[in-house]
């Protein structure tokens, strides 16, 4: 076989976690047509993170008018009660946090038994050793670019070692990251070995979603 088809391709994943929250119908149907591949859902608990966001019923009620795939991020303590939820609101990813309180084999198989895929996130701080036992069963690894809690925060350049670390590792898993990811980020990530890349604020912030999202592609 060709190395190269299995080479990981550049997927953008727009976070609406800083979209117009009272008009979420409108902006999934701008993140279709975008050109965005995934739709990516921050799911804050207020005990894992401070923040508290919105659960599986929004993604069940918005999910009608999405074509996307849709990219679920777990910021909760418990997130093994929340992997039936998520498959029935019509969740494809569902990625959790290795620093929450759970069994991480446990996750992914019943994530995998229902059909979706799994990824596992890692925090800025957490040492990226956490998550290698994992590069095999889970499909991707979350490495967060920002501290997990809020849109709109800066780059953190230290992260940047983390991602070449799984890659070095891994070639050819999906590597994903999230925070603070623009034009000029998008670049630093790509380089060090990410190719899923999460974004919010810079997308919605955008005149033309789609010419940013071809930025970030071609980063
Ligand atoms: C942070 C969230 C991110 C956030 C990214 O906890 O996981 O997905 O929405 O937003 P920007 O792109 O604004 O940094
Ligand atoms: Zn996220």
């Amino acid at each position: 076989m060709d190395i190269t088809e299995k080479k990981p391709v550049t997927i953008i994943s727009a976070s609406i976690l800083n979209s117009d929250l009272s008009d979420l119908r409108t902006t999934v149907r701008r993140v279709d047509t975008s050109g965005a591949e995934w739709l990516h859902f921050d799911v804050m608990d207020g005990n894992f993170v401070e923040n508290i966001t919105f659960g599986s019923s929004v993604l069940h009620a918005v999910k009608p008018y999405s074509g996307a795939f849709c990219d679920v991020h777990l910021m909760v303590e418990l997130p093994q009660r929340q992997i039936d939820l998520f498959a029935e609101a019509g969740a494809d990813n569902i990625t959790f946090h290795i620093e929450s309180k759970c069994d991480p084999d446990r996750m992914i198989e019943e994530i995998h038994s229902l059909g979706m895929r799994a990824g596992i996130a890692v925090k800025p701080e957490t040492d990226i050793s956490s998550v290698m036992p994992y590069i095999g069963k889970a499909d991707m690894i979350l490495v967060m670019t920002v501290e997990p809690g809020y849109g709109g925060q800066g780059f953190i350049p230290g992260t940047l070692s983390k991602i070449k670390a799984v890659r070095d590792a891994a070639p050819y898993i999906d590597i994903e990251v999230d925070g603070g990811i623009n034009n000029m980020t998008a670049k630093l990530v790509k380089d060090a070995g990410a190719n899923v890349l999460v974004a919010g604020t810079y997308l919605f912030r955008a005149d033309d979603m789609h010419e940013a999202v071809e930025a970030l592609r071609k980063a």
